[in-house]
């Protein structure tokens, strides 16, 4: 693809305060449509879905979608049971993640991990439990009858994410790959289903429910496979840097697989290609953008320490 740009414009500082506002607030309506979700949830296992899923991480997913619905003029309010749906996946999948058989991780977000304060059996469930809520949620979004063919297709591209093809299949890859197996191509290939199926599906269902036109829709997923990328490439550079631990050193790992520096190099072409997709969408896409120039941060901080 051709980068570069004669007329790159300067962004005010005022502007990348809006975009940061706008963001935040997008992420208080996630907390608490969330909450109430997990509250509505009446099950005896709900403080263990509630544990695994209050107070949460970035929330980034769900930012991604709205955030990707923004660029089609849709406002969050149609798109949080999608949001929120795409964020209990993806928290059931940490729970899963984290269990002896899995990662076997006792830490995530700062607390003991699922299994860890509650037992396995009961984790297993609450991770079931989510899996299941967010079929119940994005099922049941009301929505008119004009809209429901793109619920339909944005729940087939959610479901397909998570499944055998997507997140299931990666995380598949990462138990069975063997480190002297893993070239470029295979790796790629297991982080695009284990952490980039649910983000590109998160900013494919923005573009869905926002009637994208195809051209549109192709520069969005680009956009969403390419911080899919980036996303497990930092988190394998942070987790190189000591700041997570895993049980299973063993596991497929970029750091591992090409080394902290061209580790490091891969990730600012990534979210150099995944803001170059956005072109077609010029200032509408401010905060796709800021999401993906996000993911230097960590990095940054982890090259400076
Ligand atoms: C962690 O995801 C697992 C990966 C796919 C790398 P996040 O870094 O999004 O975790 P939270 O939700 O913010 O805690
Ligand atoms: C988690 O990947 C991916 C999924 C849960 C699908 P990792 O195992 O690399 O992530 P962390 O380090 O536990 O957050
Ligand atoms: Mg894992
Ligand atoms: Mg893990």
């Amino acid at each position: 693809m051709r980068r570069k740009t004669k007329t790159k414009r300067r962004r005010l500082p005022s502007e990348l305060m809006q975009v940061q506002e706008s963001l935040a607030a997008k992420k208080r309506l996630i907390e608490s449509e969330l909450k109430r979700l997990l509250l509505r949830d009446a099950s005896p296992l709900s403080r263990v879905m509630r544990y695994a899923v209050l107070p949460g991480g970035k929330r980034f997913r769900p930012l991604l979608l709205l955030s990707s619905g923004a660029c089609f003029g849709v406002p969050p309010r149609p798109l949080l049971p999608f949001a929120c749906a795409i964020e209990l996946i993806h928290n059931y999948s940490l729970v899963h993640d984290d269990l002896p058989s899995m990662d076997n991780d006792d830490f995530r977000r700062g607390k003991l991990t699922c299994h860890r304060a509650f037992g396995e059996d009961l984790a297993i469930l609450a991770g079931d439990g989510l899996l299941t809520l967010a079929f119940e949620v994005m099922t049941g979004a009301d929505v008119p009858a004009d809209a429901l063919p793109r619920k339909q297709e944005a729940i087939w591209t959610i479901s397909r994410s998570a499944g055998v093809r997507g997140l299931i299949g990666g995380q598949v890859l990462d138990i069975t790959l063997k480190p002297r197996e893993i070239t470029r191509p295979k790796i790629d290939e297991l982080i695009l289903k284990k952490t980039g199926a649910l983000i590109a599906a998160a900013v494919e269902v923005g573009a869905i429910l926002g009637r994208a036109r195809p051209a549109e829709r192709r520069a969005i997923l680009d956009y969403g496979k390419n911080v899919g990328l980036a996303f497990q490439v930092r988190d394998d550079i942070l987790d190189s840097h000591g700041t997570k631990k895993t049980g299973h050193r063993e596991r497929p790992d970029y750091v591992a697989f090409a080394g902290r520096e061209k580790a490091g190099k891969r990730l600012l072409d990534l979210v150099r290609s995944a803001v170059d997709s956005l072109r077609p969408f010029s200032s509408r896409a401010e905060e796709l953008r800021w999401l993906a120039v996000s993911l230097l941060e960590p990095e940054r901080e982890a090259v400076r320490a």
